[in-house]
């Protein structure tokens, strides 16, 4: 039987790479950056299975240039740069790889608060520059007796709750449906409107999707409090940017910690990095060793699957997984 042919537009972990290059002959962008589009597209004539990164976008006009895919998996929980019923329309199963990225993400999540809220970066900042002997030492607020809403709880949303309520938090949630179990875990559900003006801390964890997009704008930041703290680990277009940025210079909120922007990468001279009152970290919600270890493992378990016509362990569209 001759090897699959498989297309991987950028590097992956080594032990995910050695596992496909196993049953697969792979055309591989080796170099650091985005891929060459013209260059991926000439490998996608003959591409049977793809190992799609999320700054590539998939839609009709992609697979057009793909005709004998079968299955593309993607080492990433989030999907929102993928037109998943193109890939139905085609048949093709796409593959995500949620569950193994949960609790690192709400690490991350929940460290991204608490260092904004105990200032720990501008602490480092303060020490490097040899400010320790001055008096005036940046002061951050407590996160003990305050309120956390989130906004979006899923498994990494419940998973900040945790977290939240160990370091004496009360948690407050909003998801377009109440869950269930919200009296298991301890949170309590709130109308979105009524989450911004109760929340002390925002943690935004709801995947992008049409009615997503824009969700925080100059309204919604106007009824937070005065000393909100908002956090972002969703994606950058979940906030409509101009009106962070306005809120922030304005005082209109205190602070806010991105892990996620939009734009994707950040410019240096963007206006956002000017602003005092704001901690940003480059996309790194699941970049550990170990879980993009697993995230590329799991990844790539899913494209051979699907190269070999059987299920894919978590797929998007199970409409057409195969049976
Ligand atoms: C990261 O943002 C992911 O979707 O896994």
């Amino acid at each position: 039987m001759g090897k699959y042919k498989v297309v991987i537009p950028g590097r992956i972990m080594p032990s995910a790479l050695a596992a496909i290059q196993e049953q697969c002959n792979v055309q591989q962008w080796e170099h650091p950056g985005a891929p060459n589009l013209s260059q991926l597209r000439e490998w996608l004539q003959n591409a049977e299975g793809f190992l799609a990164l999320s700054t590539i976008k998939i839609n009709a006009e992609f697979l057009a240039a793909a005709p004998k895919l079968r299955v593309i998996a993607q080492p990433a929980v989030g999907y929102d740069n993928v037109d998943i019923k193109a890939c139905t329309d085609r048949k093709i199963p796409f593959g995500n790889t949620p569950g193994v990225l949960v609790e690192t993400t709400a690490d991350l999540a929940f460290g991204l608060l608490l260092t904004a809220a105990r200032r720990i970066h501008e602490g480092w900042d303060w020490v490097r520059a040899g400010k320790w002997p001055e008096a005036a030492l940046p002061l951050g607020v407590d996160l003990f007796g305050k309120t956390l809403g989130i906004v979006g709880l899923g498994a990494i949303g419940a998973a900040v709750a945790r977290r939240a309520q160990v370091s004496g938090m009360k948690v407050i949630y909003n998801n377009r449906r109440q869950r269930p179990d919200d009296q298991e875990l301890g949170v309590e559900f709130c109308l979105f409107e009524d989450l911004l003006t109760k929340a002390d801390f925002i943690v935004v964890l709801t995947p992008l999707t049409p009615e997503s997009r824009g969700l925080f704008g100059a309204k919604e930041f106007a009824r937070m409090k005065p000393t909100a703290y908002f956090i972002n680990a969703a994606r950058g277009a979940v906030v409509d940017t101009p009106a962070l940025c306005n809120a922030l210079a304005n005082r209109e909120i205190a602070y806010a910690a991105l892990d996620v922007t939009d734009p994707e990468p950040l410019p240096a001279d963007h206006p956002l990095i000017k602003l005092p009152n704001i901690l940003i970290a480059p996309h790194i919600g699941s970049a550990t060793t170990e879980t993009r270890n697993k995230m590329a493992l799991l990844a790539a378990e899913n494209l051979l699957l699907g190269l070999a016509g059987k299920p894919l362990v978590t797929c998007v569209n199970n409409e057409v997984n195969y049976q």
